[in-house]
């Protein structure tokens, strides 16, 4: 089904920059908030990004008032009825998330895809909510969306494969990379990240290693731009925690996030935000550690535990093709090489030698699963860990 015109719910930090990615290609988008105030807010942010893109030359000003002028703003759920691709960007909560679906459900025509940008909440239960549970699809974009290219498209089990289709189409009509991801908690791109965050974490611990020096190890060694410290601060250490307590939750203490984590939250410090998390505002680290990161062992064990993920995404079907997963740490996470390609590159091999080599030296974290050591013994593929179809 072509999409031929589109709505976006809630004009905050993602709703806004989403309506005018949308409008930028050309398609007539609806911009619902609950307030003329916050309305307002929303188009002037979608008016400071065209006006970006004319001043670096992308767009004529004609043109960019051509496009301001398809996103009509509203408070009313009775101007989304002739919406075929819906995208709810509301504040992150169950309840109110599950109440929106059920006014999209009343608000909309029947075959209208009714998608969610939640970043942690299972696309599932707003499926439900929704009461056209096969029409509905998580849409997540990254942060800055007027910039970062990846969409994962989140598939429920009771989502339609025309829903899924017309998702993707949409998604790379308005210029972006979207990757179909199988719902789970962390969905694909946040549990590959977060399990580094979490290993240059417990690397520090472990090793009474400076933040700074981990940060940097990563930053100069790793293909990555920022270490897990920085990254917390910018991410904020309090939606850090939240996230960080919701993979605990599914999966385990391999997600476990420091201590201090939870004592900064629990002293106001939110990082970069609100004026300091592990760094201060003028850039000093707080004072964690004594000895400089081993930078070789860091990137090691931060690259061992990526993959280490990535491999158990695959063997949970999460993705459909092995390289979505370098695509999506590429576009998303801003990663110079996805875990994938690493380990095509060093061979499976010497993936379990590594693991295992760890495993000794570091911890049982590192064991190379059986399935992997398989794979390895009989000259498979990464591909062949997917389960069949
Ligand atoms: N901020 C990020 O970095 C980021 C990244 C990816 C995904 N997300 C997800 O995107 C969603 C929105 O996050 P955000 O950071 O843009 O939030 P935000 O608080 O900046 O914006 C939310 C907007 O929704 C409006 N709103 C509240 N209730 C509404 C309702 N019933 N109907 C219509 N509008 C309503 C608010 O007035 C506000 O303008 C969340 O699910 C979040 O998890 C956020």
């Amino acid at each position: 089904m072509p999409v031929a015109r589109a709505a976006v719910i809630g004009a905050g930090t993602m709703g806004a920059e989403i309506a005018q990615v949308i409008a930028e290609q050309g398609v007539p988008v609806t911009l619902k908030d609950v307030s003329q105030e916050f309305l307002d807010r929303g188009m002037r942010h979608v008016e400071s990004v065209f006006r970006r893109r004319v001043e670096r030359g992308r767009l004529s000003e004609d043109e960019a008032q051509a496009k301001l002028a398809l996103i009509a703003p509203t408070l009313s759920y009775d101007d989304l009825a002739d919406a075929d691709f819906v995208i709810e960007a509301v504040p992150e909560r169950l309840t109110l998330k599950e109440a929106v679906f059920a006014e999209l459900n009343r608000a909309c025509k029947p075959e209208a895809i009714l998608a969610t940008n939640t970043s942690s909440l299972p696309v599932s239960r707003l499926a439900k909510a929704s009461g056209r549970p096969s029409n509905v699809v998580g849409f997540h974009f990254f942060n800055p969306a007027s910039v970062m290219k990846l969409i994962e498209v989140i598939v429920t089990p009771e989502t339609s494969e025309e829903t899924v289709q017309t998702t993707l189409e949409f998604g790379r009509r308005i210029g972006k990379l979207p990757v179909p991801v199988k719902e789970c908690p962390g969905f694909l791109v946040n549990r590959i990240l977060f399990a580094a965050m979490a290993e240059g974490m417990r690397y520090r611990e472990e090793n009474d290693a400076t933040i700074a020096s981990v940060d940097a190890a990563l930053r100069e060694r790793a293909g990555v731009p920022m270490g897990p410290f920085q990254l917390a601060d910018l991410v904020g250490l309090d939606v850090l925690l939240e996230i960080g307590d919701v993979l605990v939750a599914a999966y385990g203490e391999r997600f476990a996030t420091p201590p201090i984590l939870r004592e900064l939250v629990a002293q106001g410090r939110h990082g970069a935000k609100n004026g300091g998390g592990f760094y201060s505002r003028e850039g000093t680290p707080i004072d964690l550690g004594t000895k400089p990161a081993d930078p070789e062992r860091l990137v090691q064990q931060v690259t061992a535990a990526s993959f280490l993920e990535a491999f158990r995404c695959l063997d949970e079907g999460i993705v459909t093709d092995p390289k979505d997963i370098d695509v999506a740490m590429q576009a998303g996470a801003g990663w110079a090489t996805g875990p994938i390609a690493w380990a095509d590159q060093v061979g499976l091999g010497a993936v379990v030698a590594l693991l295992s080599a760890l495993a000794a030296k570091v911890g049982p974290r590192f064991t190379p699963p059986e399935r992997l050591k398989s794979l390895a013994e009989h000259g498979g593929s990464l591909r062949d860990a997917l389960p069949s179809p």
